[in-house]
């Protein structure tokens, strides 16, 4: 066991930092007060390979490991978490299921553009009825000899309107309970297909959460994912690796919050002396410093047991559950450290801590997680 990032990881993790400090950090005010999808901040992560990281090179990915998707995930979280879910959704649920379950077909038509970053996409499993609960799907696709029909709504999607390529979970045949749900690869601008308005947001405001409503949506046989019945397991072998990118999504904007209140704290004067020599922030500071390094491990310890293929299910839930409490409470604790200064929007900690609450939510809710770290200890 050795605990030294690679010369090739100093170099992606350089890369991200520099890229959020350059470019996303300019205007996350404002996107984030204004609810506006970083649009071109996309478009530049797509050509530098940030929206394909782990796929194939043949495929247009850029072929990385793992560790490198948690370490860029980390970077670009501490300044825009908004933009970062982007790069999360798109590689962790959208290209890992189709590189890992589409056929040659659906790789070459899809993945393609998703990896090179042409495109993005959308991961759509929750509904209003549906959201812990996954296999109570009430979106249907009804085989139709050539093509399904689809119908229903999906709730609270990353990337609503912004996506081009929708892998969206529907039920087949509901008697068949999770075994008749079936993935779909489904194109914007199908007939058919509508997003509702933007949802008005706590945090991650940039981002693009829309409802989708399907009526009579005709989707072509080929465009289902895996075998007939599939869907519900796609959905549970993807949002594994997706829970390992929101994991660190959570670290990043917990590192972010810290690092402010590190500078902020030997900045600012109170009683005579910086407020980072009064034993009351420097506690704050061990403990903040202390939780992140323990959520930065169990990040890395899921990225490296899925890059060495074991199951990283228990991992990623464990990454996740911890590194999302450990987001809430540093960012509250930033905000505490910068005093009034905190509360207003130009010291960015409030966006931080807003930002924070949703990586308790989605990708299944802190409850979620432990009912899968608690059958897995229970195996
Ligand atoms: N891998 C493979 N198969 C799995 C699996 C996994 N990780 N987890 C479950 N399964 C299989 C089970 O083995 C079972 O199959 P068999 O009957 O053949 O054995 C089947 O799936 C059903 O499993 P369960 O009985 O465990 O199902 P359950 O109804 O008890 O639910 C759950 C399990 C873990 C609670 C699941 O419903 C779940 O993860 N819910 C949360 C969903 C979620 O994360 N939603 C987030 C939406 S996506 C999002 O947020 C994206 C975004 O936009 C940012």
């Amino acid at each position: 066991m050795h605990f030294q990032l690679t010369e090739e990881h100093l170099m992606i993790q350089k890369a991200a930092r520099d890229f959020a400090q350059n470019e996303l950090k300019p205007g996350v005010i404002e996107r984030d007060e204004h609810q506006k999808f970083p649009a071109e901040q996309i478009k530049k992560l797509g050509e530098l390979g940030f929206l394909g990281m782990m796929v194939d090179p043949k495929y247009g990915g850029s072929g990385l490991d793992a560790i490198s998707y948690v370490l860029v995930m980390e970077e670009l979280s501490k300044v825009d978490a908004s933009a970062s879910v982007v790069v999360s959704v798109n590689n962790s649920l959208v290209c890992y299921g189709l590189e890992q379950y589409g056929t040659e077909e659906q790789k070459q038509k899809y993945l393609v553009p998703l990896a090179k970053g042409e495109v993005i996409g959308a991961f759509c499993l929750s509904e209003p009825e549906a959201g812990s609960d996954a296999t109570s799907q009430h979106t249907t696709a009804i085989d139709m000899g050539d093509h399904y029909l689809l119908n229903g709504t999906k709730n609270w999607i990353t990337n609503g309107n912004s996506a081009s390529t929708y892998l969206v979970i529907a039920q087949t045949d509901a008697a068949k309970g999770h075994k008749g749900i079936n993935a779909f690869i489904v194109e914007k601008g199908m007939p058919g297909f509508t997003v509702g308005p933007k949802e008005n947001k706590l945090g991650i405001r940039g981002s693009d959460t829309h409802s989708l409503m399907f009526t009579d949506v005709k989707v072509p046989k080929e465009n289902r994912i895996g075998e007939d019945g599939f869907g519900f397991k796609f959905a549970m072998k993807t949002l594994e690796g997706g829970r390992i990118g929101i994991a660190s999504q959570a670290l990043g904007i917990a590192s972010g919050a810290f690092e402010l209140a590190v500078q902020y704290s030997k900045e600012r004067k109170s009683f005579g002396k910086p407020i980072s020599e009064h034993q009351a922030i420097q506690f704050k500071l061990a403990d903040m410093a202390t939780q992140i390094e323990a959520a930065r491990m169990l990040c890395l310890k899921a990225a490296w047991l899925k890059d060495q293929h074991q199951p990283y299910a228990q991992a990623s839930a464990m990454a996740k559950l911890f590194a999302s409490e450990v987001a809430m409470k540093t960012t509250v604790e930033a905000v505490q450290v910068h005093g009034g200064y905190g509360y207003v929007k130009e010291y960015h900690v409030e966006r931080l801590m807003r930002d924070a609450k949703i990586t308790q939510i989605y990708e299944g809710t802190s409850e979620i997680q432990r009912i899968v770290i608690g059958r897995e200890v229970l195996k």
